[in-house]
């Protein structure tokens, strides 16, 4: 509209008169530029937002200096335009690239280095790397040291580490938010901010709480952890006429009381070949081991005999190659690998849950019978317990810790356009046909697994609407958060559907 043309001039020559005409021609992409769409495209996660009913920002930015992201920000608040900040543009959502309103993106792709510190065990990392990017450094320097976060090597450290950031070292070593000890925080006043500055409330609050409501968190500083040298890994399938129903109902209660150094989740799907005697489901059990397969197999033996698993089912590696295995790479392939920015998306919709108790026999098989209704159904189980049961629920925001024995992550592949309405059904039912099974008042959600189902924010509607999902996300630490907004940004500059609302 031309307002909003209006707007997207007001800020061009705001952001010029300050930072000159040259420089800013390789640092704002208009609409008519030619890289506009490759830039905005570039790290867009899940390709239900790369339709072209999706609204377009009206700038993108992509600053190399904390200076150029104070400045977009006065020149936004200026004229009126909302900023989205995208780091990994991992969001399930797609929040940190879409709004309603007319908005500019600031693009973290150039903010990017790690610098570790050996002495310390420490590394700064700005927001813009990915966790490959930072395993990758990790292991550069050093072979038994690592960091625990997701396991996807793409997904952006700016988004993953503000709202928790799990993988298959997180009933050892906690979140990637746990293991947070410094950031660097540019707020809406344009004030660059380290802990001390910011304050322990605020810095509370991004740890966990999500970064999109409370600044342009440019960098972290992170604790690096100690991995053995060697790890092992295992993977075994089971059909449902190869026992599976058992084997995934005795996983729910054996998976969190395993000792911390053993995370065995179990990823279930149907398969359709002929090999498995046509439609099943498949439940995979797959493991990383902070150890030897000798040491392995006795505790696999007498924890869980019933998978049957022997020395041949287990693979001993470096640590960093069960990052490459589990961010879904052949191990014989270079590390460079984890350096990779594009990866083709898929369009999905996923949701999440908690589970307290074993959800019965009868519950499971009700619940194959929903995932054999889809075409390509992904259900991943994330064991809990560990050292997830001794941080306290309101360490970080992150409050899911003791009482859950695993996370439930589940999506559906929308396929297209036409098909997106029945699967986005079939996942909803989905959700309600698990509601008795898992947790309740509140039925907790995982912040960084967003889903929009859960509730949004309308204009300014506030604190009691939130609720209903911020408690999901946040359980009492929502209060909390919306406390540290009020007082980081009483205005709700920085806002999205979910973000926190000022109390
Ligand atoms: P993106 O850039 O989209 O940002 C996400 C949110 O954070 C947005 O609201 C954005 O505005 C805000 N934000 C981003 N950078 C910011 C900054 N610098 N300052 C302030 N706000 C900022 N999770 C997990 O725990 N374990 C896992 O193994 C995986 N695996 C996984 C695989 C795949 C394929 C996807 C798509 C996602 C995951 N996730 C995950 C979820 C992931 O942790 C979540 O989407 C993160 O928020 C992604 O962070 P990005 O920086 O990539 O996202």
């Amino acid at each position: 509209t031309s307002s909003s043309a209006g707007l997207e001039q007001g800020f061009l020559q705001c952001f010029q008169a300050i930072l000159g005409k040259s420089t800013t021609s390789e640092l704002i992409f208009t609409k008519s530029s030619s890289s506009y769409e490759s830039l905005l495209n570039s790290s867009i996660r899940n390709a239900r937002f790369l339709n072209s009913s999706v609204p377009k920002p009206n700038l993108i930015v992509t600053p190399d200096s904390l200076f150029q992201i104070q400045v977009a920000l006065l020149c936004s608040k200026k004229n009126g335009l909302q900023v989205r900040v995208r780091s990994g543009g991992h969001d399930y959502e797609g929040l940190s690239y879409v709004s309603h309103l007319p908005f500019i993106i600031i693009d973290l792709l150039n903010l990017r280095s790690i610098t570790i510190n050996m002495d310390e065990e420490s590394a700064w990392v700005q927001s813009g790397a990915t966790v490959g990017e930072l395993y990758y450094a990790i292991a550069k320097k050093s072979k038994v040291h690592g960091f625990p976060a997701g396991s996807c090597s793409t997904i952006g450290v700016g988004g993953h580490l503000s709202g928790g950031g799990f993988g298959t070292v997180f009933r050892k070593y906690g979140l990637a938010s746990d293991n947070v000890i410094d950031a660097q925080i540019i707020d809406v006043n344009g004030k660059i901010l380290n802990r001390t500055l910011m304050g322990e409330d605020l810095f509370w609050a991004i740890r966990g709480g999500g970064g999109s409501s409370f600044g342009v968190i440019t960098a972290w500083k992170i604790k690096l952890v100690h991995v053995p040298s060697t790890v092992t890994v295992f993977d075994v399938s089971r059909t449902l006429d190869q026992g599976a129903t058992d084997l995934f109902h005795k996983w729910q209660t054996v998976a969190p009381k395993l000792p911390a150094e053993l995370f065995l989740h179990t990823v279930v799907g149907v398969s359709n070949s002929a090999s498995h005697g046509g439609k099943t489901v498949v439940v995979s059990f797959t493991g990383l081991y902070l150890g030897t397969a000798e040491n392995l197999l006795p505790l696999m033996r007498n924890n869980f005999p019933e998978l049957g698993l022997q020395h041949n089912n287990f693979t001993q590696m470096t640590w960093i190659k069960s990052v490459l295995y589990f961010a879904g790479y052949s191990i014989d392939e270079s590390l460079e690998v984890l350096l990779r920015k594009n990866q083709t998306s898929s369009s999905f919709k996923a949701k999440s849950d908690y589970v307290k108790e074993a959800i019965p026999l009868v519950g499971l098989e009700g619940l194959w019978k929903m995932l054999l209704l889809e075409n390509s159904p992904l259900l991943i189980f994330t064991p809990y317990g560990g050292i997830m049961s001794e941080i306290s629920e309101s360490e970080i925001p992150f409050p899911h810790r003791k009482g859950n024995l695993y996370g439930i992550q589940y999506s559906v592949n929308l396929v297209s356009n036409e098909e997106a309405p029945n699967h986005l059904d079939w996942i909803r039912r989905l959700y309600e046909y698990l509601e008795p099974f898992v947790s309740k008042l509140p039925r907790q959600a995982y912040f960084n697994y967003r889903d929009l189902d859960l509730g949004v924010n309308q204009g300014n509607s506030g604190y009691e609407n939130a609720k209903s999902w911020g408690l999901k996300y946040f359980n009492e630490n929502f209060e909390r958060l919306a406390l540290v907004k009020s007082r980081v940004d009483p205005g709700n500059f920085f806002r999205d559907e979910q973000s926190i609302p000022p109390l």
